[in-house]
Parts: C-alpha cells; structure tokens; sequence
C-alpha cells in the first residue's frame, strides 16, 4: 500500500487481446485496469508496481512464459504472498486446477466464463485482500509503536545512568550506533550468526542498557580519576552481574526477549574473546552475539572518549589498540567488520541526529535537577 490511489489495481494477463479486453469491460467501472500481454511483461509490471497492484488475473496457457511459469516466478521474489492470483484459463482439466493451486493461486476460473461469477470472485478475493492488508498495516504500525516507546524509555533510562557514571553524553548514543554499523556489516560479511528482523531491532536499542548495573556502584568509585585499587576494580567488575540481575529478576519480564538480550549484554559485555573476560570468563561464540556486538563498540568509545582517568584517543590509536589487542581479545569476524568499517566510523558517529538532540535534551533536565539544591550530592 502507502500509494494515494482510490480504487484497487488489477493485473490482467493474457496473450489475447479480445480476451482482456473482455475482462477490463467487467471490471474497469469499479477497478484500474493494467494490462500485460504476456507473461514476461506482468512480471515486469509486478516488479514494477508490486505495491501498487491488488490483484492479478493471469492466463494459463501463453507462449513463451505461462501462468504456471509466472506463478513461480512470483513465487521466487515473494510477491505472491502479497498480491493474490487468479487464474483464468480454458483448459478445465483437473490437474492444470490442481497444478494452479499448488503453486499458490488463490482461485481459478474455467473459460468460458459467466461474467457475473468472475465479477463476485473477484470482488471477494479483492474484499479479503484489502482487508488483510489494513491488519497487517495495523498490526505493522502497533509492533513500530512498541518498538518506539521501547526505544524512548530504554534512552531515558539509560541516559539517567550514564550522566550519574560521568561518561560523555555521546557514550551510549555512539555503542548504540556502532553496534548498528557493526551488526550490518557482520550480516554483509557472514551468514554465521543469523538474525531476525526482531532482534536486528533489539540488539541497538539494549545496547543502551550494557551499563545500567553501574547504578549500584558508589558514586566517587564509579568517578575517581586515578587508576582503581584490586577492591574498587573488583567492584566496578559486579555492575555486569548487577545489570543482569536487575533486568532478570523480575518474573513478569523474564520471558521477553528484549529483556533476555538486554540482560545478556549487561552480563557479557566484558568478556572476552580468548576467555579472559569477565565475569564469567565465557570464551568464543559461548558469548552471545548481540553481548560480542556491543562489547567491541564499548571498547572503541571508550578509547576515543575522554573520561575522568584518561584523554580521548584517535580513531587511528584506538583502531591499533584494539588490532592489537590492547583491550582484550575479539571475535576475528568482527575485528574484521570494524576494520572493514574503518574511517567511517568516526564520520558516521559525528553525525548529529535527532536522537542526540533528544538526549542532550535529557542530559540537559538531568543536570538542572540535580544542581538544584535539594538535590545536591553530598
Ligand atoms: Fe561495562
Ligand atoms: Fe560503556
């Protein structure tokens, strides 16, 4: 859909032009008629205007590319699923009925017709998709909704313990975007870790949360400047399980998925490739994907931010670092997806984005709060 027009498309296909002409007579005062004369062209036209034709009537026997050919042409670029098929055909023979359905045609009509069946089939099949499409937009526009105030709270969140952690008001906005970048790249480079549609939404957007455990750390640890001692180290070290455990334990989010990943890469995102991570030295592919992704995207903005403890590095010094593996060990593939993404990285992180602005926005009501007196540290 998401065309302006007003009445449904029809696709008429067949090699004979008395033949359509004879359909477009009965269907053109309530429909928009296309033509196709043979089966090569409707499948040009299909690739064409996928979105804009409802329905198609299709002839079985043509030369050069039948009906059945351009059913499973159909078939093969998804369109099928989309756009409903009817057939229409002079051969009454079973099997060519049967043939037909298998491939995916929604009716099939014998020649010589009645005008009155064809015109109450075809407003039947039209009727049923067009309903079908209003639930799947409707279905389509509650899911982005979802994912929409998902996102905005998880950002709010987020960006509530970031400011108490002292990190650049960039830090979670950039591992979310090079999660994103990584995460494309290691699907153009490799089928080795499928995703879904679903978690190819999720894995950006938990990113966000890899520090919410910090929340428990104390205040003047989580900002001292200068190098932690074993106990301050092995503290930091619990906002891992502590971000996993508070995302986990609540029983009525235990089985949602954003929740499951969200706490694998609060739990994993510093462990390491070679099993010297922690906290439970993991090793490979024991480590989630979506913790791996984000945890090779911390690494980055944390060496070309500033923090308390040290200066920004460059894009070249951190990319050496890392290729050297300065900051641990990471997955080779995607050691390989970052360097792939190389120069662009920091290019792409520098562009401003309606996102930043909103969270610089919060950043902005976070401070103001928090010097109000209050609400004053101690
Ligand atoms: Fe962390
Ligand atoms: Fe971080």
């Amino acid at each position: 859909m998401g065309t302006e027009k007003t009445r449904p498309l029809i696709l008429i296909t067949d090699d004979s032009d008395i033949n359509r002409m004879i359909l477009a007579d009965m269907l053109e005062d309530d429909y928009d008629i296309l033509e196709a004369e043979s089966g090569k062209e409707a499948i040009r036209i299909v690739n064409e205007k996928r979105n804009a034709i409802d329905i198609i009537l299709l002839d079985c026997v043509m030369p050069d590319m039948d009906g059945f050919e351009v059913l499973a042409e159909l078939e093969r670029n998804w369109a099928k699923e989309d756009i409903p098929v009817i057939m229409i055909s002079a051969e009454s023979d079973q099997s060519f009925i049967v043939k037909a359905y298998q491939l995916g045609a929604l009716d099939y009509i014998c020649r010589p017709f009645n005008a009155v069946i064809v015109r109450h089939r075809v407003d039947t099949i039209m009727r049923m998709h067009l309903k079908e499409q209003h639930l799947a937009n409707v279905a389509t526009s509650q899911i982005m909704d979802k994912h929409v105030n998902n996102h905005m709270m998880i950002n709010i969140l987020s960006s509530i313990v970031e400011f108490r952690n002292g990190e650049s008001g960039q830090h979670i906005l950039h591992v979310q975007n090079l999660t994103d970048m990584l995460m494309r790249e290691l699907l153009r480079v490799t089928d080795k870790y499928p995703l879904t549609d679903d978690e190819m939404s999720m894995i950006p957007t938990v990113a966000a949360l890899h520090d919410v455990g910090k929340i428990s750390i104390p205040y003047h640890v989580l900002n001292k400047p200068g190098r932690f001692t074993e106990e301050e180290f092995n503290l930091m070290k619990t906002h891992t399980t502590i971000g996993y455990d508070m995302l986990t334990e609540l029983p009525a989010y235990q089985k949602d998925p954003l929740i499951r990943m969200a706490g694998q890469v609060c739990r994993w995102h510093h462990e390491r490739y070679d099993g010297k991570g922690y906290p439970d030295g993991l090793v490979g592919d024991e480590i989630p994907i979506a913790a791996q992704l984000v945890s090779i995207a911390d690494v980055y903005d944390a060496l070309t931010s500033e923090r308390c403890y040290k200066e920004a590095y460059s894009h070249e010094k951190a990319m050496q670092m890392i290729n050297n593996g300065e900051c641990g060990t990471f997955n080779p593939i995607l050691l390989q997806c970052l360097n792939n993404l190389g120069d662009k990285i920091p290019e792409m992180l520098d562009n401003s984005s309606a996102e930043e602005m909103f969270r610089e926005d919060i950043y902005r009501i976070i401070e103001n709060t928090l010097r109000a007196p209050q609400h004053r540290r101690q």
